[in-house]
């Protein structure tokens, strides 16, 4: 009897799924017969919001699929009922938008959300964004950014989901399921688009828009993984191609992504979206000779929707006449985003429904916006238990990110108000005003600031006070697109400024507010404490001030390695031995005799200056209580490639404090028919415990999840040996053998 009640659904869901799937396609298919050549272009075309006026027109002629950026319901629905009534074949329109980290209540940036581990968490952030989002028409997110990078010079990291693809396509997922919801059809979902398609993380020098050599097997081990993921697991409704090009070959133009794997080999049956204007860059990346060829390209690369720069509508039928693309290819592209419009129920509902109530902000909004900001922080220092803060009578609050409000949202915000978003100082004063006294001194009246007038007035002050809590980092303009950095030290006075404070002989704990891993090492060595809060969003302020008070108990674990210095990007958990792996980590400058002879023996992969650790490695992050590890207890130390590996651990929560401790397994390969990576992450658990519990954690990793791309590009697991840790971090723990037969 039990197995029917659990045999059941699994045999209807399928089925019902299959049959919805044939009937969308029916109906795509009828449309399609119907429409003209140029109506097929048109559904192809994405137009930008600047003018709706000559939008509603070629809307109204059937040349447009898509707009971007409406914001205002009553144009939403105008721009609808000009496609609906006023078009000859009534087809909807679909409303995308920048919804990256939120859309009025804004959550901590990627990055940041990222260092929670939490899909649920995240997930519901996202689930939070679309409803928001969706009460206005907007029925298309350009998110989840799941670049991998290695790089924090690259302004974009802060978008991303960290450097790890195991944690990035877990959480990609869950972005992906949060914004698309149970069901595309109900009117608070929203289609996802996983972008940017592909390895546009990887850009040269960590400079925006710049080249990337990535290799097949590159591809498959590491940037395609969270793409997959949300391809495979989420049913992603529609991809970006990215605007660099690799190996010389634009990913806009890249058939082998955009068809063989993406189509051929996953599946995938929603619509790929250029990035904007990634078709006519093409242009000016040496691709294409004009607009006619940069469309051509991408059409029958797979590229099924321009986004904003208009060379499939100019083009297309000429390049049909021409014989230089085929009926087919246009069909294709036209047919996926019916199918995606047909999925999201526009055509029975295109409209904002009335019945959808104003949702900005709303209370339980905050609430989800505050947690999610919290899980996000990750303490980095915390000398003879600075924190939490007890006892104290006088804080001094200096620092220029100590109440921006626009700066703390961090980047790719639109529609986000500073008038909604609480800074530290408000929340402090709110929330704690009452027992302490709070004075604020900003010193510096914003991230580049270079004035230190007012540095002899903090330090007076600092001096009267029981801490000092200094808030520095980045304005939320210095990372996103186009912003990347050659030079991650604080920038303007604020290191000057953190120094300064540090020779006062008052604790100081410093709040770093930024959108990528900042060159700390000093401010690290200066400061008592020091949260990372990355950039944290509305409710930034309330989750600081309760950190920093001890309501709650930092749990936030590092999504991507902080290197100490510049010098030593890329640098990465997850990276191969090489020949000579290193050994020491000082600076070997003055080891090193004047006239030295010269030598290479005995020397290994390191800088004779930083060595070769990072500041703080992946996963790192610490808490008010202090968690025990345990042995790991392996069930079986000998598996063959269909088996599970069964391990557990007892987890005791030895510290004073409830908290939560991200406890992660890490595997390595020891050899291969290639050289696999000293690590990989491959599971991870948010464990709860009060203060003085224990709990077995138990993790089962089917052996399955070890197989890579081998030498002969086959992603299979390679019988042989194998080193597993459960550590707190990508650097600690002892690893436990096993074998793979
Ligand atoms: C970005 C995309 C974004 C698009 C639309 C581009 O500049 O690269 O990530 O979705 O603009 O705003």
């Amino acid at each position: 009897m039990r197995i029917f009640i659990l045999f059941i659904p699994l045999l209807i869901t399928p089925n019902l799924l299959a049959q919805k799937d044939i009937d969308i396609n029916q109906k795509v298919d009828s449309l399609l017969n119907r429409m003209t050549l140029l109506e097929k272009i048109g559904q192809m075309n994405q137009l930008s919001a600047d003018d709706m006026e000559t939008n509603y027109e070629l809307i109204r002629r059937g040349l447009a699929g898509s707009v971007l950026s409406i914001t205002n319901p009553t144009v939403a629905n105008k721009a609808q009922l000009v496609a609906v009534e006023e078009s000859r074949l009534g087809i909807p329109i679909i409303i995308g938008r920048d919804v990256i980290h939120g859309f009025k209540t804004i959550f901590p940036i990627p990055l940041g959300q990222a260092a929670s581990f939490d899909e649920e968490l995240v997930q519901q952030g996202a689930r939070i964004a679309a409803i928001e989002a969706s009460s206005v028409g907007i029925r298309w997110t350009f998110a989840p950014m799941m670049d991998i990078t290695r790089d924090p010079r690259w302004g974009r990291v802060a978008e991303s989901l960290g450097e790890d693809p195991l944690l990035a396509s877990k959480l990609a997922v869950a972005m992906v399921k949060g914004f698309q919801g149970d069901n595309l059809s109900n009117p608070d979902a929203i289609a996802a688009c996983a972008k940017h398609f592909v390895g546009y993380g990887a850009a040269e020098g960590g400079r925006d828009y710049n080249t990337t050599l990535i290799t097949e097997r590159g591809f498959r081990n590491l940037y395609l993984k969270p793409f997959e993921a949300t391809v495979k697991v989420a049913n992603v409704a529609t991809i970006m191609s990215s605007f660099n090009a690799n190996d010389g070959i634009p990913a806009t133009a890249n058939k082998f992504l955009l068809k063989d794997i993406l189509r051929d080999e996953w599946g995938f049956d929603g619509f790929v979206v250029s990035d904007w204007a990634s078709v006519t860059e093409m242009i000016a990346h040496g691709f294409s000779e004009n607009e006619k060829q940069a469309a051509m390209q991408a059409i029958k690369a797979g590229v099924d929707m321009e986004m904003v720069s208009g060379t499939y509508l100019a083009n297309a039928e000429k390049l049909l006449e021409e014989k230089k693309i085929s009926e087919e290819n246009i069909d294709n592209a036209v047919r996926n985003i019916l199918r995606v419009k047909f999925r999201l129920g526009l055509f029975d509902n295109p409209y904002v429904s009335s019945e959808l109530k104003n949702v900005f902000y709303a209370p339980a909004h905050l609430e989800k916006a505050k947690e999610a900001a919290e899980e996000s922080v990750v303490m980095l220092k915390n000398k003879n238990s600075t924190l939490p803060l007890k006892k104290v009578k006088k804080i001094l609050v200096v620092g220029p990110l100590a109440n921006m409000p626009h700066e703390q949202m961090g980047t790719w915000v639109f529609d986000g108000e500073a008038s909604h978003t609480q800074t530290p100082l408000l929340a402090l004063r709110k929330q704690y005003g009452e027992k302490v006294k709070i004075d604020y001194e900003p010193v510096l009246k914003y991230s580049r600031d270079n004035d230190i007038s007012a540095f002899n007035k903090a330090v007076e002050k600092a001096k009267k006070a029981d801490v000092i809590l200094a808030f520095v980092g980045e304005e939320s303009i210095l990372s996103g697109e186009a912003h990347s950095l050659s030079d991650l030290h604080l920038q303007g006075a604020q290191s000057k400024l953190i120094k300064k404070l540090s020779d006062i002989e008052k604790p100081l704990i410093t709040v770093i507010m930024a959108g990528r891993p900042l060159s700390i090492e000093d401010e690290i060595i200066q400061s008592d404490a020091l949260l990372y809060a990355w950039h944290p969003g509305t409710m930034g302020g309330p989750a600081i001030a309760d950190l920093l008070f001890g309501k709650a108990n930092p749990s936030g674990r590092l999504p991507i390695t902080f290197p100490k210095e510049v010098g030593q990007i890329p640098m990465y958990y997850n990276h191969l031995n090489t020949g000579r792996p290193p050994t020491g980590n000082d600076s070997q400058l003055d080891c090193i005799p004047v006239g030295a002879l010269q030598t290479s023996l005995g020397n290994t992969s390191l800088y004779l200056d930083s060595g070769h650790e990072p500041l703080f490695p992946f996963g790192f992050g610490l808490s008010y209580s202090n968690f025990k590890y345990g042995e790991p207890k392996l069930k079986e130390k000998i598996l063959s490639v269909n088996d599970t590996l069964n391990v557990s651990m007892e987890l005791s929560n030895i510290g004073d404090y409830d908290g939560t401790e991200i406890v992660q397994l890490y595997i390595r390969d020891l050899y291969g028919s290639i050289a696999r990576p000293v690590r990989e992450l491959k599971d991870f658990q948010r464990v709860n415990l009060k203060a003085g519990e224990n709990k077995v954690v138990h993790f089962q990793l089917p052996i399955s999840q070890i197989a890579f791309w081998n030498i002969n590009m086959e992603e299979i697991v390679e019988p042989g040996n194998f080193h597993m840790w459960i550590s707190r971090d990508s650097k600690s723990g002892e690893p436990i053998n096993f074998e793979v037969r």
